[in-house]
């Protein structure tokens, strides 16, 4: 629709019909089979809101949606249609792995083809908005959250976080009256949360942040600053406060931080009842007051809470709030409609479900097979095919490679890994399934798992934990010391994602035990570890001859699996996220600021330096680490200086030395040589995955630019000359190939 044609409804538009624009719904208003993602009140919305409200979250399905979209478009007095949205946050229906472990693929361009499956598989059953990419840099794998987050670097998320962007909005055009579009097969993305959520003190969902402006600007505002780029249609906000000031009534940062600092100019949406919480967060002494303070902040749309749908119109008619603030956030959430052609189309995209496509699959295998991370290997891995080999461990024959936030996802599209192996006909034998949770834990899985089922959130069975009837499994004892187990352990789905927060990060008791079992027979131990987090793994991996992690894998994860252990596919994953050596670490991060009392690898002994007494202080596996089945060498950086001043071009030569072809991922760090304040060690400023032929070799050349290097000084003024820098190129947050000094 052409921008004076939408201007000219908006002025037609009543207050209640602005305000419904303002307000979203959960889908159980609209349909018993909605998707719950959080609480709802007691509190019925009045009928009004029902008939007016702008969106809805967490409905499915084509038939179902159009039926409700023309009803509602029928009904509305001006014919705007309703906006579907949900939580695609990994996959519609084809399911790929986790966004932590798609960051460990250091592929970005993968990350946007799957998005853009995922968009095309939602439009088509009738979900046009998603609540994702989730971009809140993480350091804490005790935060369930973690999983869903690109890791611990800023760089990285931001990177990450523009390519599924991209991904879900598609190839935007213009239409003949110049208004951008997101084609029929694409979604409106929302960044979230804006902002620094990831931070929340020890790791426990919904706490506070505290952090100083200073990390807040440079490490958690930046992966926002940079997708801004890709002109997200949504932005959501944190539950959380920053420096007290919960983010829903927070006007400096939404009006000042993000629409004139960054420059967004999409739809800036509530998270689930965060704007009624400003009462809870004492803000504010009333929901009307939370509405009030919301409104004024530039929050347009209120996801699930009472303030916006009891509040605003009275507000307006007594004079509280002027009615251009409602006029400016019904007009945002309008056109986010127009973008996507929805009043041309209230239908638009809904082709109805369709079976997985194959081109899909075929890129969550891809991403599954380079999101997998090779941490350990012994002159174990690849095995060879011929090679008699015991599997064993819960996920060998469980369908549960998914994740919490896979809410579309099913477990008929799941091959197991037992029926991967046995279609490749493999002289495999399987060990008896053991528990892969505790007690304790089966009941809380078990629990919680009703309460999704009462609440109409899934329909997925409640698996069977414990598979072994009428099937032939080998015993322990028919394992001798030079026999080879792979065992598959891990996190079960239910302990990661919203309000999945742990204390400890060991295996299940019983899958420890197991391991236990097995290595008291062999040493001979691969062990693939599934998993929405880091875990502690440091007892496993020592007894292991090699260690996979393939984090929560999707739909393609068994097959991936099996190729990766088999050498068809050669690992290329590196580490998102540092694997803590112990609990006790976390949050553990490359990131480290300097301090005057460094440990430095002359001193170990050294009491007075920042270190633990009782473990190190490194993770037991850093950021940006994984190995191949392949050895690459990368030659030390050399740097151009360009015309212009405000440029460097740093290359380095990376060669496959090894015998099978491969992929490395080149990074490269910038350490900043004397500042007035105290800077990281050093931070990822970019970097280039490189697949090679054995033999081959290639020229990687990293620009960098003046602007991108500045910080914070003293003052918060920005600083962006007269500072030295050292560029570290190297394979790994660990590693250098060698160094370049550069001052601009
Ligand atoms: O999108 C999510 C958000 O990340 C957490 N709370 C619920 C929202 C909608 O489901």
């Amino acid at each position: 629709m052409e921008q004076r044609k939408l201007k000219k409804l908006l002025s037609e538009m009543s207050l209640r019909e602005k305000i419904g624009q303002m307000i979203q719904l959960t889908g159980i208003y609209f349909d018993d089979d909605a998707v719950l993602t959080g609480e709802v009140g007691e509190d019925q919305p009045p009928q009004w809101v029902t008939q007016y409200a702008g969106s809805v979250l967490g409905m499915i399905g084509a038939e179902k949606l159009r039926g409700i979209q023309k009803k509602y478009v029928e009904a509305h007095p001006h014919h705007i249609p309703l906006l579907f949205m949900a939580d695609v946050i990994h996959g519609c229906r084809t399911i790929a792995p986790i966004p932590l472990g798609q960051a460990c693929s250091f592929h970005p361009e993968l990350v946007r083809k799957m998005a853009g499956h995922a968009a095309a598989e939602s439009a088509s059953e009738g979900i046009r908005a998603t609540f994702s990419p989730m971009i809140d840099v993480s350091r804490d794998p005790r935060w369930g959250r973690i999983m869903e987050s690109f890791g611990e670097d800023p760089f990285l998320n931001g990177v990450m976080g523009t390519a599924m962007l991209r991904g879900y909005q598609g190839e935007e055009g213009k239409d003949p009256a110049g208004n951008k579009k997101i084609p029929e097969s694409g979604i409106a993305g929302c960044l979230k949360h804006f902002a620094g959520y990831g931070a929340v003190s020890a790791g426990r969902e919904y706490n506070d942040v505290e952090i100083s402006q200073r990390t807040f600007r440079e490490q958690y505002l930046k992966p926002f600053r940079m997708a801004m780029h890709a002109d997200p249609a949504m932005v959501m906000t944190a539950f959380n406060a920053v420096d007290r000031r919960p983010v829903s009534g927070n006007k400096e940062l939404l009006e000042g931080t993000l629409r004139e600092e960054m420059g967004f100019s999409g739809t800036v949406i509530s998270d689930w009842g965060s704007i009624g919480q400003l009462e809870e967060q004492n803000v504010v002494s009333s929901q009307k007051e939370a509405a009030e303070a919301a409104v004024r902040a530039g929050v347009d749309i209120d996801m699930m809470s009472p303030a916006y749908m009891f509040h605003l119109e009275e507000l307006v008619k007594e004079g509280s709030i002027p009615t251009s603030l409602i006029d400016k956030s019904a007009w945002n959430v309008l056109v986010m409609k127009n973008r996507l052609g929805l009043f041309e189309n209230p239908f638009a995209g809904m082709q109805g479900e369709e079976p997985l496509s194959a081109e899909a699959k075929k890129t969550a295998l891809a991403l599954a097979c380079e999101s997998s991370v090779l941490l350990k290997n012994d002159d174990m891995l690849p095995l060879k095919p011929e090679r008699k080999v015991f599997w064993g461990g819960p996920y060998v024959e469980s369908r549960e490679l998914l994740s919490r936030w896979a809410i579309f996802g099913r477990y008929d599209d799941v091959e197991t890994i037992r029926e991967v192996l046995k279609a490749r006909k493999m002289p495999v034998r399987f060990l008896p399934e053991c528990e892969i949770l505790t007690e304790e834990e089966r009941r809380l899985w078990q629990a919680e798992n009703c309460r999704i089922q009462d609440s109409g959130e899934q329909d997925k069975e409640i698996p069977e934990i414990c598979v072994n009837s009428g099937k032939q499994y080998a015993t322990l004892d028919e394992i001798e010391p030079e026999d080879t187990v792979v065992l598959v352990l891990g996190e079960h789905e239910a302990q990661s994602g919203e309000a999945a927060s742990r204390a400890f990060l060991d295996l299940p008791e019983g899958q420890q035990k197991f391991f236990d079992a097995v290595a008291g027979r062999t040493s001979h131990i691969v062990t693939v570890i599934l998993s929405g987090r880091p875990l502690d793994i440091r007892k496993i991996a020592e007894k292991s001859q090699a260690v996979l992690f393939v984090w929560r894998p999707g739909t393609m994860g068994a097959e991936a699996v099996v190729r990766l252990v088999y050498g068809e596919e050669t690992p290329s994953g590196k580490l998102s996220v540092s694997i803590p050596w112990c609990v006790g670490q976390v949050p553990v991060s490359y990131w480290d600021v300097k301090t005057g009392h460094r440990m430095v690898e002359t001193n170990p002994e050294n009491r007075f330096t920042s270190r633990y007494m009782d473990i190190p202080n490194e993770p037991l596996y850093p950021f940006g680490f994984g190995l191949s089945y392949t050895e690459f060498t990368i030659t030390p950086p050399i740097f151009e200086k360009q015309e212009r001043e405000d440029k460097i071009d740093i290359s380095c030569k990376v060669k496959n030395v090894g015998e099978v072809p491969g992929a490395e991922v080149v990074q490269c760090y910038v350490e900043t040589l004397c500042a007035p304040v105290v800077r990281p060690d050093r931070e990822l400023i970019r970097f280039r995955k490189i697949f090679l032929l054995p033999g081959e070799e290639q020229e990687v050349k990293f620009t960098v630019n003046r602007k991108e290097l500045a910080f914070y000084g003293e003052n918060m003024e920005l600083i962006d000359g007269d500072v030295q820098f050292r560029f570290i190129v190297g394979n790994s947050s660990r590693s250098e190939a060698g160094s370049i000094l550069y001052a601009f």
